[in-house]
């Protein structure tokens, strides 16, 4: 069985909270003790989170509208070491929300940490978007961020439990991408909406924060295999595509490309933006006692791309020293890698 993490940090003292014990000369991260609900837990970030917050210590219930994708989950949780529940349920329809959290409560007794991270990816621009896509998108990102929020926080708060509530935002909910009109007006909306329900939970002791990634690179065993079996590039690229957002559409005359085509310059000042597991591991911190005054904020995990002046273009990778080694959480063998 696989430890759980602990990250120590040395010539620092503590009273452990539940012990009488004096810690000195390190600290531990740790949520042990605690329940933790992830939607959206398919195989890429929501998986990554949800392994990470099991590592840390907490027990984790797995929501996803797809069974398959839950399943998944719980056993990669469980065969690092970890406890995991399912919590099968659409997001957005209330009713499923109410029953998938009174079935984490009466498993657990408590709920501690809430990631909303379900979302619908992709989409097309303002001139080709359907009304159908628009509406699904935001209403799964929007409602299904709403209603969780909403239950976890009465669980919580009608406990004394000062919990602490992540919603997934991204790079589109802070600056323009052509192409993901319903994406860009959703995660925009998160950036804000944890704003508020900070300010109505803060009289709880619960906090709302946001966190953003961009583009992680897949690093789920499974799901690289998965790629491979399907002859994708561990980015999950089709061969031949570029990847990237506004893509072209349509061949109307009149049609005008969305980006530049062209070979690119690095974007990102460190050269990665980053893993899953990178992210899994900054929300853990976030969702730990540690971080208790931190409320209706947001954590970047993408390598100083946000940051980025838009007319600055970083060192070649060649260049760059690179950052720490990654901390893996999963004791999965990786697949072999394909040519890309
Ligand atoms: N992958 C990226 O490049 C990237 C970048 C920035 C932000 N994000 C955000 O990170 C989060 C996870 O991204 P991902 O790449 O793992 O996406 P993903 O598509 O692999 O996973 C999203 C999961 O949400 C589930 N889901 C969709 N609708 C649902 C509903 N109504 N109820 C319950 N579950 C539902 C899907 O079944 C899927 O398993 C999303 O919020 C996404 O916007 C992703």
């Amino acid at each position: 069985m696989a430890q759980v993490c602990r990250l120590r940090f040395s010539s620092i003292a503590l009273f452990r909270r539940n012990a009488a014990a004096h810690i000195i000369g390190s600290v531990e991260i740790s949520l042990e003790g605690k329940v933790a609900l992830v939607t959206g837990a398919g195989p890429n970030i929501g998986s990554g989170i949800a392994l990470a917050l099991a590592r840390y210590g907490a027990r984790v219930a797995c929501n996803d509208v797809d069974d398959a994708a839950v399943k998944a989950c719980i056993a990669r949780i469980e065969r690092n070491g970890g406890e995991a529940m399912a919590a099968v349920g659409d997001v957005t329809d209330e009713k499923a929300v109410q029953g998938y959290i009174d079935s984490v409560l009466a498993k657990w007794g408590r709920l501690d940490i809430l990631v909303n991270n379900a979302a619908l990816l992709g989409g097309r621009g303002v001139l080709d978007e359907t009304a159908e896509a628009f509406e699904r998108a935001v209403r799964v990102s929007a409602l299904g961020t709403f209603l969780n929020t909403k239950h976890a926080g009465r669980a919580m708060a009608s406990r004394g439990i000062k919990g602490s509530i992540v919603c997934v935002s991204s790079s589109n909910g802070w600056n323009g991408s052509a192409g993901v009109c319903a994406y860009a007006f959703h995660k925009g909306g998160i950036n804000n909406f944890v704003r508020a329900a900070a300010m109505d939970l803060a009289p709880y002791g619960i906090r709302v924060n946001s966190y953003t990634p961009t583009a992680p690179h897949p690093d789920n065993p499974e799901l690289l295999a998965e790629y491979a079996r399907q002859g994708r590039t561990p980015f999950g690229l089709r061969p031949g595509s570029s990847g990237g957002l506004g893509a072209p559409e349509g061949t109307e005359e009149w049609r005008r490309p969305a980006r530049f085509d062209g070979p690119r310059n690095p974007m990102v000042p460190m050269g990665t933006t980053g893993t899953p597991t990178d992210i899994g591991h900054a929300v853990a911190w976030l969702c730990s006692d540690y971080a208790r005054l931190i409320t209706g904020t947001d954590l970047v995990v993408d390598g100083g791309a946000r940051a980025k002046n838009f007319a600055y273009v970083p060192a070649a990778p060649d260049d760059l020293a690179g950052p720490l080694p990654l901390i893996p959480l999963d004791d999965t063998p990786m697949p072999p890698t394909p040519e890309t």
